[in-house]
């Protein structure tokens, strides 16, 4: 049988998930495939460490030469989190004329025009299906299945902590510093959930999906984020009472003059398909021209379903076919530049949240202070007051530009209508 040599760097949640596959389930690979992928060489930064399982026969170093001076090795899985160590130790599996495979979204997302610009000069590809929510082949959707299409709308729920933090928060009725404790207790949370909880892991995803999707040219910075640590229990029951479920959107949109780009806690209609993606799971919603609404949903992360996605390249790449895509194919760093529409011009459906004194007036001053700005209501509800007169007013708006939508609130918040910063966010 065919026998492909291949090298791993990097040996921790997800290498091992490739180790466990590889080991448990290499036969159903070679049956399917007709190649035996063989784990020849691991580089990890301390090859002495007891593992739950080790590859039969691999050889276990933290000399990084072992696979770059091998010529056998044609493919690295690389497994390095990070972007400045990682990026090196790309880079020299890229200029040893390795193919690379990474789950690294963070180095493809902050520097990948550079490494795929190498990988070009040396004739070697990246193939990077795991970046992006984990178990699920949406890069493989977009890339091949929908390649037909213009696509006009991604829209996704790209982080499990996030997802899983909100879930909880609803079902639970708890805040949101309880649902993060308990996200980190199930493992589900780093023990710094920073990059999760405020949009960044999310954007970097959104930057490569929207690459494929819309054409060269989007940096990460160009994505307006917003976290999930700013959302309350209140939020969530606010949403709810209006039909709605608040979930962490990752929203690439195309529009005549560009492409709308944002992460953001978004409320989401409880009939869309999107608010039914619950707990750690991932959603991918994509809108294309021609096959219209397509949603892929499931884990997004996690040692199997990203190794699941690895080894998809893996095989792509030991049977040659995503060589040919990678040199005909214009994504990720080439193909036409996409221009980014600024903030002031996205248009996008709102809620807001008044809190306000329960007398006269201030429901009609709401009103026509929205009004004067150009945006329209599509719901509006009171709460009842409490025994000092305090009350909400909560309002769903019909699609504004958000420049006239932010105008409107700082005018509202500024004529003393509302006894604190109102509150708000966009809807799907
Ligand atoms: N975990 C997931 O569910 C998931 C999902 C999608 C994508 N990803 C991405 O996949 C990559 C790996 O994630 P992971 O969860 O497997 O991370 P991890 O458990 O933290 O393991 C990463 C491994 O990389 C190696 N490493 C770390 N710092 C290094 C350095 N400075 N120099 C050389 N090697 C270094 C270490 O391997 P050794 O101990 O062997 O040296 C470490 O065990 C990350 O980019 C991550 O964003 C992860």
């Amino acid at each position: 049988m065919d026998r492909r040599a291949i090298g791993l760097i990097g040996w921790g949640t997800v290498g091992g998930g490739v180790v466990e596959i590889l080991e448990q389930d290499g036969a159903l690979l070679r049956d399917r495939c007709g190649l035996d992928v063989q784990l020849k060489t691991v580089v990890t930064r301390s090859p002495g460490r007891a593992r739950e399982r080790t590859p039969k026969g691999a050889l276990i170093t933290d000399r990084l030469a072992a696979i770059l001076d091998d010529p056998e090795i044609a493919i690295v899985i690389h497994l390095v989190p990070g972007t400045t160590v990682a990026a090196e130790v790309c880079a020299a599996c890229l200029n040893a004329g390795k193919h690379v495979v990474t789950a690294n979204k963070a180095m493809l997302a902050e520097g990948g025009d550079a490494l795929f610009a190498l990988a070009a000069r040396k004739g070697v590809a990246i193939a990077f299906e795991a970046s992006v929510a984990g178990g699920i082949p949406v890069i493989a959707a977009l890339r091949d299945g929908l390649v037909a299409n213009r696509i006009d709308l991604i829209s996704g729920i790209l982080n499990g902590t996030c997802n899983y933090i909100l879930t909880r928060m609803e079902a639970a009725g708890i805040s949101y510093g309880e649902a993060l404790a308990e996200a980190q207790q199930l493992g589900y949370a780093e023990r710094d959930p920073t990059l999760d909880v405020d949009g960044t892991d999310t954007a970097h995803k959104l930057a490569i999906l929207a690459r494929i999707a819309f054409g060269s040219g989007i940096p990460v910075s160009a994505i307006r984020r917003e976290g999930i640590d700013r959302v309350t229990y209140q939020d969530i029951a606010s949403a709810k009472l209006l039909g709605s479920r608040i979930k962490l959107l990752a929203i690439a949109k195309r529009r005549a003059g560009g492409i709308e780009l944002r992460v953001a806690p978004t409320l989401v209609p409880l009939d869309h398909p999107l608010a039914s993606v619950n707990k750690n799971y991932n959603g991918v919603f994509l809108r294309g021209h021609a096959a219209g609404d397509t949603l892929l949903v499931g884990q997004g992360a996690g040692a199997l379903p990203t190794a699941s996605a690895v080894l998809a390249d893996v095989i792509d790449l030991a049977t040659g076919r995503y060589q040919m895509t990678a040199q005909r194919f214009r994504f990720f760093a080439s193909g036409t530049p996409a221009t980014v529409l600024p903030e002031s011009e996205e248009v996008t459906a709102g809620y807001v949240r008044f809190a306000v004194n329960d007398r006269p007036g201030v429901l009609a001053g709401i009103a026509s202070t929205l009004s004067n700005h150009g945006v329209s209501l599509l719901s509006l509800h009171q709460s009842e007051a409490d025994p000092t007169g305090q009350t909400c007013i909560e309002a769903i708006t019909h699609p504004h530009q958000r420049a006239s939508f932010r105008q409107a609130i700082a005018s509202i918040d500024s004529t003393g209508l509302t006894t604190r910063p109102s509150i708000c966010f966009g809807r799907f």
